[in-house]
């Protein structure tokens, strides 16, 4: 039924479709563009909002119990990427053409050159294979500079002064650990807890060029989910099934390309995965990707080798999927933080970002106590007393027990002699009844963007014909429905318009079409994807029914006016629960 294309031809074609139709095309376009920016057209803002519910739905409702989403700023303080690491780490590296000035993302010029895979080297080593291999400038065949870091943070100042530096978020991240206890307190101070944040952040990317894949300003959805490491319960893995794909670090640190078929709770428990939550969210993950049409075989957790982890992570796995043009591209990044951003924000704010662990019954502790018996050594020093109490105290009880149990009759104290039987070790018993953690975190995060094209992609298919069908699923089509008149005539005319205006009453995105041969408005409802389309014909005024057809059966069925919008209504709800 369908005719193959390929994989080059597809992407240009997507891209070609998504400019004619209103999907996306590049930004400030009448000014020759600006490389790393996309603006979205009428029905990509539908078809990406879609999505981002879809990504709400599966990452925040469906785990309300313990999981809240907030909305913080875009421009940042600079004292905040000074605490998270971002100043010092969140670099790409780069080189400079020395006689034409073009700048280039080293370790891109590398890999295309030199085909060889050196994401995550540092600067001397890029260096060294761009002397070894005598690089030159792509351009102007101009000697290259040393390899530097380039940091990726965009820079503007806050108000009227230009010391007051701040920079444009690179992710939503940091907006949630500095609200961590705020939510916490708000959320009657439970753990687990995540905390959600959907969102545009910028990067400065040095020379994107995948098109919607790498952009300079992109939304990011993320979840930071804090948790006590010490909580031996599980987190809910029955809440959904299906197997993650995982290709481990230590498969690629040999060269292999052994893929691991895992239930995600096999995933922690046979130690693939560090973290309890960072696996149950992985397996969110691979069924909220499902969900926008993406097969299982399509999809891939590849584990970060340590030089390719971001700064924050002790141990990460993107989520990749396979797409025409670009082969596998990542859609998420999954990280196991720790207590890293916390901790650095307790250092940095000074502010006790700890929670409180009660125990769930006191526990008996036992403390030992240095009492010093005051009136011997007042007798002994008169008013030099505060001085040697002061020494004895920053000496700490355990070099005095030390001492104690070393030296004869006294002890020697800066400088001073002090009877022993002027210091004594008491010990005291304590209840306590619970103890400050610092929590770790797990972190899924996605782009929305490169789900947009990630989604069109998959969707898109050309029948023998040579027309073009988005194979939308119905819950992210933009278009839920297109209502036809079969010609363009009253009452035909009138009926259609009426039906088309209870679906828009009803929240249920739809068009109506009365131009051309009905054939071509099937055909142009396709190729945007509408899953279903709705004509009033020649019966529809005396019998008062109307067909419904499907967009990927071409089936027809018929039924009464009074009944479509539950009918279509329902079509699309099955098709996301069956998703
Ligand atoms: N807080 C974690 C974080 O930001 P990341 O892997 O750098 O992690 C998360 O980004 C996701 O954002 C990626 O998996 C990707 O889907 C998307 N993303 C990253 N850089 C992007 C870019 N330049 N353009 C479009 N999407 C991007």
């Amino acid at each position: 039924m369908t005719q193959s294309v390929s994989s080059e031809d597809k992407y240009e074609s997507i891209v070609r479709l998504a400019k004619k139709r209103g999907f996306f095309w590049p930004s400030y376009e009448i000014y020759g563009g600006m490389a790393g920016f996309y603006d979205l057209g009428p029905l990509g803002v539908i078809l990406k909002n879609n999505i981002v519910n879809l990504w709400r739905e599966y990452f925040v409702i469906k785990h309300l119990d313990m999981v809240v989403e907030i909305e913080t700023p875009i421009i940042t303080p600079k004292i905040v990427f000074e605490a998270s690491g971002h100043l010092q780490h969140f670099t790409d590296p780069i080189v400079e053409c020395l006689r034409c000035g073009r700048k280039y993302r080293a370790d891109q010029l590398i890999e295309d050159t030199l085909k060889m895979k050196v994401e995550g080297l540092g600067v001397n080593e890029l260096t060294r294979i761009v002397r070894e291999n005598n690089l030159t400038c792509p351009a102007c065949g101009g000697p290259l500079s040393d390899v530097k870091e380039f940091n990726l943070l965009f820079q503007t100042y806050v108000g009227p002064y230009t010391q007051n530096i701040a920079y444009l978020r690179p992710e939503a991240a940091q907006g949630m650990f500095v609200n961590f206890k705020n939510v916490y307190t708000v959320m009657r101070e439970k753990l687990p807890l995540g905390i959600a944040q959907i969102g545009k952040v910028a990067r400065n990317e040095i020379s994107p060029r995948q098109g919607m894949f790498r952009l300079r300003e992109f939304t990011i959805m993320e979840v930071e989910f804090f948790y006590d490491p010490e909580d031996p319960s599980e987190p809910p893995f029955d809440r959904f099934n299906g197997k993650l794909r995982i290709l481990t670090a230590e498969a690629r640190a040999k060269g292999l390309e052994e893929v691991v078929e895992v239930r995600a709770d096999e995933a922690y428990e046979e130690g693939l995965v560090k973290s309890p939550w960072l696996a149950y969210w992985m397996g969110v993950a691979n069924e909220f990707v499902k969900a926008l049409g993406v097969l299982s075989n399509e999809i891939l957790f590849e584990e970060k080798l340590p030089h390719e982890r971001a700064h924050y992570a002790t141990q990460t796995f993107d989520q990749l999927v396979k797409v025409s043009r670009w082969g596998w591209i990542e859609v998420s990044g999954h990280a196991y933080r720790s207590d890293y951003d916390l901790s650095r924000h307790i250092k940095y704010s000074g502010q006790d970002l700890r929670v409180f662990k009660r125990y769930d019954k006191p526990v008996i502790k036992y403390k030992e106590r240095l009492v010093i018996n005051k009136a011997i050594l007042g007798r002994m020093y008169k008013s030099e007393l505060p001085k040697i109490l002061k020494a004895i105290e920053d000496l700490g009880i355990d070099k005095i027990k030390e001492l104690l149990s070393s030296s004869g009759s006294d002890l020697v104290i800066a400088g001073y002699s002090i009877p022993k039987d002027a210091l004594k070790i008491v010990r005291e018993e304590v209840k306590v009844m619970g103890e400050h953690v610092v929590p770790h975190v797990a972190e899924p995060s996605f782009g929305a963007e490169r789900l947009v094209l990630v989604v069109l992609d998959k969707a898109y298919d050309v029948e023998k014909d040579g027309r073009v069908v988005l194979r939308l699923p119905p819950r992210i089509a933009p278009i839920k429905v297109a209502v036809f008149p079969l010609v363009s005539r009253e009452p035909l005319t009138k009926i259609a318009m009426e039906i088309y205006m209870k679906f828009l009453k009803h929240g249920i995105t739809a068009i109506y079409d009365d131009s051309g041969s009905i054939g071509r408005r099937y055909a142009r409802a396709d190729e945007i994807g509408v899953p279903f389309a709705v004509t009033v014909d020649y019966d529809t005024p005396s019998d008062g029914t109307v067909t419904i057809r499907f967009r990927d059966t071409r089936e027809q069925i018929r039924v009464k006016v009074s009944d479509v919008i539950n009918e279509i209504k329902s079509r699309i709800e099955y098709s996301s629960s069956s998703s």
